[in-house]
C-alpha cells in the first residue's frame, strides 16, 4: 500500500455504500473515522505487531497509510476496512482487500491482508474478518483470484492463510521488491485462492461465522 494524500473522512453516520460495511458473527468491517487515527497509529507502532515488517511506522507514515486506505476504499468500493468487535465496539485492527502496489511475478493481483492488536490475537478474529473480505471479493466484486503474502518467518499470518484454504506453491515464493535482498524479511511466501475454490467450499471452517449477517449493509 503506497502512501498517498487526499484524506476524505467518512465520518460517523456517513451513508455507507456497497462494500463499506460488512458484518460477521462477532465483527464489523467498516469505513474509517477521523478519530481512529490514534488507535491505527498505536497498532502500527507496536513492535510485536510489526515484528515481521522492516520497522514500526511513525505517526506521520501511519497517517499517510490511512489516507491511502481511505482513498482506495472510496475509489474501488473495496479495500482495507477497520475491524471492530461487535460485543465491545472496540477497534481491534484492520483486514480487507488491496490491489498489490508493487510489481512481481503474480501481479496485477488483489491481496487479502490483516493486522490486529495483540490483545485480539488467538480468538479467530483475523480469519473471520478475512473470510468476510474474501467472500465480498468473490461474491460482490467478482474477483477471479485473491493472493496473500508475508515473510517466511510470520507463522501466525501463514496459519491464517491456511485456515482460509489458500494454497501455497513454494516455487512462487519471492523476494519483496521494496525490502533489501540482504534483509531476512525480504523472502516472502505467496498464497492464492480462486473464486472457484472459495465457492466450492474452500475455507469452510473459516466461513462458518459468516452465516449471520455477512455481506454489505447499506
Ligand atoms: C497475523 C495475525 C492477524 C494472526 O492473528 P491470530 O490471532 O493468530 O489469528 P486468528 O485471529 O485467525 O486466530 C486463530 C487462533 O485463535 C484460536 N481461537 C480461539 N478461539 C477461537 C474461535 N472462537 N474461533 C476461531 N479460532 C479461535 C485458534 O485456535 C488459533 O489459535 P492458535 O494461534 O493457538 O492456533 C496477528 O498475529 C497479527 O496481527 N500479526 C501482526 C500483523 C501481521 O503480521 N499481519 C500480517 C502481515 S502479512
Amino acid at each position: 500500500m503506497a502512501p498517498s494524500g487526499g484524506w476524505r473522512p467518512s465520518g460517523r453516520g456517513a451513508a455507507f455504500g456497497p462494500g463499506h460495511h460488512l458484518q460477521t458473527e462477532r465483527l464489523v468491517l467498516r469505513r474509517w473515522h477521523e478519530d481512529d487515527r490514534d488507535a491505527f497509529a498505536a497498532l502500527n507502532a507496536d513492535p510485536l505487531v510489526m515484528e515481521h515488517f522492516p520497522e514500526p511506522l511513525t505517526r506521520e507514515r501511519s497517517d499517510l497509510m490511512l489516507d491511502a486506505i481511505d482513498t482506495a476504499l472510496e475509489e474501488d468500493g473495496f479495500g482495507i476496512w477497520a475491524v471492530e468487535e461487535l460485543r465491545s465496539g472496540a477497534l481491534i485492527g484492520f483486514a480487507g482487500l488491496a490491489k498489490v502496489s508493487f510489481l512481481a511475478h503474480f501481479t496485477p493481483a488483489v491481496e487479502v491482508g490483516w493486522r490486529l492488536t495483540p490483545g485480539a490475537w488467538g480468538q479467530g478474529f483475523a480469519t473471520e474478518a478475512a473470510a468476510a473480505a474474501l467472500d465480498y471479493g468473490f461474491t460482490t466484486i467478482r474477483l477471479a483470484e485473491v493472493v496473500s503474502f508475508t515473510t517466511t518467518t510470520n507463522g501466525r499470518s501463514i496459519a491464517v492463510m491456511e485456515r482460509l484454504a489458500m494454497t501455497h506453491d513454494p516455487a512462487e515464493d519471492f523476494n519483496h521488491p521494496q525490502i533489501a535482498g540482504s534483509n531476512p524479511l525480504s523472502r516472502h511466501v505467496l498464497y492464492r485462492i480462486s473464486a472457484e475454490r472459495w465457492r466450492g467450499g474452500g475455507g469452510r471452517a473459516a466461513r462458518r461465522r459468516l452465516s449471520r449477517g455477512s455481506g454489505p449493509r447499506r
